[in-house]
């Protein structure tokens, strides 16, 4: 059942911190500062990542790429209906991470069936035991979520987002004790998200809006288009996500005092350019809601302040989705969405 929440949605994301602990227990250990993933003790890997995922799973790709990068693997990530071996460089060496919660989406599993079928190495990082993707790829990692009724995913979102970063270390073979320690230390960040979320009254403020943006730079690029996806599956209401430096090649354009823009500022190493594009919008009047752990720096440009805690450059958009999350459910309640199950949308997309 729901646990006393009025929707699964809303359940799923209290559930976040326990599954985030399921996640990374028995993978890392706080006294070496290491990562041990079993299911991938013989995956050897020595060329480029490519990410096939579709939606929500194709956002915590983009997260888990940047990672990979940051770590020296050379790492791309495709929509999976735009995956085409016959025109992309891909050789036996090449590792193909199909992102999926369920591990049945039609255009994931034709692209790792691609995959398979010119010699490369599969890897599905699913929520699903025995998911269709676990079983046709060479190895799987699983996030151990646990089920997710609510058709748009939260803690499923989360929880790829940790296993990539855990996957980024057992790749490149690199970790720390700052690392492992900052991975230990995001339940209970997020548990204090959640307990003092005032993403409510935000969603209040801005009911009835002409679109919503959202904007990040970095790690937080990807949870700005998360942001945006959540938000316009469950309140029907128009909004986009896009890298914060891309916002003056257009999408600036669309910018009133009707249209208010979130800014993910959180752990955002280039936070004086994010800056910059935050007070392009304000010039054109738009609401500025700031989702920040430097609230003291950014607050003054802000009409809000959704402040997450300090979690390191990598992690702190972790914490920042959880608030837009929020936001979004908020939004939806208040217009009377039918926010479990979204119009038009399924749980599993098994067709292309
Ligand atoms: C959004 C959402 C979808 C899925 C997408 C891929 O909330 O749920 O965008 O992320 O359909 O699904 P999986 O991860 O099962 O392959």
């Amino acid at each position: 059942g729901k646990s006393g929440y009025d929707h699964y949605m809303l359940k799923e994301i209290h559930e976040q911190p326990t599954a985030i602990r399921k996640c990374l227990r028995e993978r890392v250990n706080e006294l070496e500062g290491t990562v041990t993933v079993e299911e991938l003790a013989d995956l050897e890997c020595d060329g480029p990542v490519q990410f096939v995922a579709c939606g929500t799973s194709y956002h915590a790709a983009l997260y888990g790429a940047k990672m990979l990068q940051e770590r020296g693997i050379p790492a791309q990530c495709f929509l999976a209906s735009e995956y085409d071996v016959g025109k992309i460089p891909i050789t036996e060496e090449t590792l193909v991470v199909g992102v999926t919660q369920s591990g049945e989406t039609a255009d994931t599993m034709s692209a790792l069936r691609a995959a398979n079928r010119v010699g490369a190495t599969t890897l599905a990082l699913t929520n699903v035991v025995g998911s269709s993707a676990a079983r046709e790829c060479d190895h799987v990692m699983y996030i151990r979520a646990g089920p997710e009724i609510g058709v748009a995913a939260t803690k499923t979102f989360a929880s790829q987002q940790v296993a990539l970063a855990m996957l980024s270390s057992v790749l490149s073979e690199e970790s720390s004790m700052e690392f492992v320690k900052r991975l230990r230390d995001l339940p209970d960040q997020i548990q204090k998200v959640l307990d003092e979320a005032n993403a409510r009254e935000v969603a209040e403020e801005y009911d009835g809006s002409d679109a919503y943006f959202f904007i990040g730079r970095g790690y937080n690029a990807p949870v700005a288009l998360e942001g945006a996806l959540k938000m316009k599956e469950i309140s029907y209401e128009h909004a986009e996500g896009f890298a914060a430096g891309e916002l003056k090649h257009g999408p600036l354009a669309l910018v009133t005092d009707q249209t208010p823009v979130f800014a993910m500022l959180a752990g955002d190493s280039n936070l004086s350019k994010t800056l910059g594009n935050v007070k392009e919008v304000e010039a054109r009047d738009a609401p500025v809601v700031a989702v920040t752990d430097s609230p003291e720096e950014v607050g003054q440009f802000a009409d809000h302040v959704l402040e997450v805690p300090d979690a390191g450059p990598r992690f702190t958009p972790i914490l920042a989705n959880i608030q837009l999350q929020l936001v979004s459910y908020w939004v939806a309640n208040q217009m009377g969405r039918s926010i479990d199950k979204p119009r038009n949308l399924a749980k599993s997309v098994t067709v292309e």
